[in-house]
């Protein structure tokens, strides 16, 4: 059977060529004897993509988060048309995976944003509450977080339903109450796959993830990972390699990856407790040994790269407010791992840490 490649610029409107191009290249290549035809774009060969575990989605390696302290730009003073902007400025650099939550009072823009592309070209994820402290939500409330969220990003469904930052203490009410009343859900359209996030913070050992992972409801996990926080590497990733369940990663560059002064005062305390060596602590850049010709361009750029081609990551998030850190986080993403002796070195210094750069964010829920 023939197969012809067409390459048409976007699927979008906005961008240059519109979709009425794009078809029309379609219906001439098939016209001309084609048997199959593949539609490929500028935007796709910028950008890899992976299958997200068992939900099968394929997914940008790249997310952006729409929470955590930069809300888009929101929690940064910038406008509600800056922040459609940023989501769209993603879309056209081939990110496709929109992570929220009903608490980031984001959804209502990604609904807005999105409106330029087809449904199917971007995968969303969001997320509801399952309990207020220790007082479990019960699951109707969850039911009803899931139809306003439907609302709020105004489409039919939702790819990843996700149970947001649930502690140990509620992972029963999560697994035995939540989950049966949500695939009830699922069966009827409104979500394509259930998800669960741990509360990196607050359970550094990810204790609720590492029973999650074994219960076959969950099709995808969110956690922390990060330079200096290793702990998934042995107690998840096998794990959700093993299942096949897809792996969405947060905090890797939260403040004190992105902020130098944070990153030097948590060296020194680090260093005052005995768990790194003194030299971090007595230098006004102690990742400076990561940065060099061959190696990463920042920190940031290293913490980006160090977890991107760690085994059984599919998708790092990141938040951000401004145009130009979208830009870098993408490059760095799409860059090769960091050399070989860099990565032993960060598991030689910092492989035993436990939830090292997993704050809280500066106000809401993230
Ligand atoms: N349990 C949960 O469900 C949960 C918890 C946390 C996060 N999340 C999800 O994960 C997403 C990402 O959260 P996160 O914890 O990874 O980080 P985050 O809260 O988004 O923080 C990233 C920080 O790094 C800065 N930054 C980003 N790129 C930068 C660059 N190139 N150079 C310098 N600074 C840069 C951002 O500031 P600028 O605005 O200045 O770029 C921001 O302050 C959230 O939006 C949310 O979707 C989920």
């Amino acid at each position: 059977m023939a197969y012809t490649s067409v390459r048409a610029a976007v699927l979008l409107p906005t961008a240059g060529n519109t979709l009425h191009d794009s078809i029309l290249s379609c219906v001439r290549a098939v016209a001309s004897g084609a048997g199959f035809v593949r539609i490929t774009s500028a935007k796709d060969e910028m950008m890899e993509y992976v299958t997200l575990g068992k939900t099968g989605l394929r997914v940008s390696v790249a997310g952006l988060g729409c929470g955590g302290n930069s809300r888009l730009g929101l929690g940064r003073g910038k406008t509600k048309a800056e922040a459609i902007a940023l989501v769209r400025q993603a879309l056209d650099m081939g990110l496709n995976l929109l992570d929220t939550a009903a608490a980031y009072g984001t959804e209502a823009l990604i609904g807005k944003a999105i409106k330029t592309v087809l449904r199917d070209r971007v995968v969303i994820t969001t997320k509801a509450l399952i309990n207020h402290g220790s007082t479990p939500i019960p699951p109707g409330r969850v039911v009803e977080s899931l139809e306003r969220s439907l609302r709020q990003l105004d489409t039919d469904y939702i790819d990843v339903f996700q149970l947001h930052v649930v502690p140990p203490a509620m992972y029963d009410h999560a697994f035995q109450i939540i989950a049966p009343v949500l695939l009830r859900e699922k069966e009827k359209g409104k979500f394509r796959a259930l998800g669960i996030t741990e509360t990196s913070p607050n359970d550094h050992e990810q204790r609720m993830l590492q029973r999650a992972v074994h219960d076959g409801v969950w099709e995808v996990v969110m956690l922390g990972f990060n330079m200096m926080h290793h702990n998934a590497r042995t107690q998840i990733f096998p794990h959700t390699m093993a299942y096949n369940i897809g792996t969405l990663l947060m905090f890797v560059v939260r403040n004190v990856f992105s902020q130098p002064g944070r990153l030097t005062a948590k060296m020194q305390e680090l260093a005052a407790a005995g768990q790194v060596p003194q030299w971090l602590a007595d230098t006004d850049n102690p990742l400076g040994f990561l940065i060099h010709e061959g190696g990463a361009s920042s920190v940031t750029d290293a913490a980006y790269r160090f977890v991107r081609h760690e085994p059984g990551v599919h998708v790092t998030l990141f938040g951000t407010s401004e145009p130009e850190h979208l830009q870098a986080n993408i490059a760095s993403l799409l860059k090769p791992p960091l050399p070989e002796a860099d990565r032993q070195q960060l598991a030689a210094l910092f492989g035993h840490l436990l939830g090292v750069g997993l704050e809280l964010p500066d106000a809401a829920t993230a």
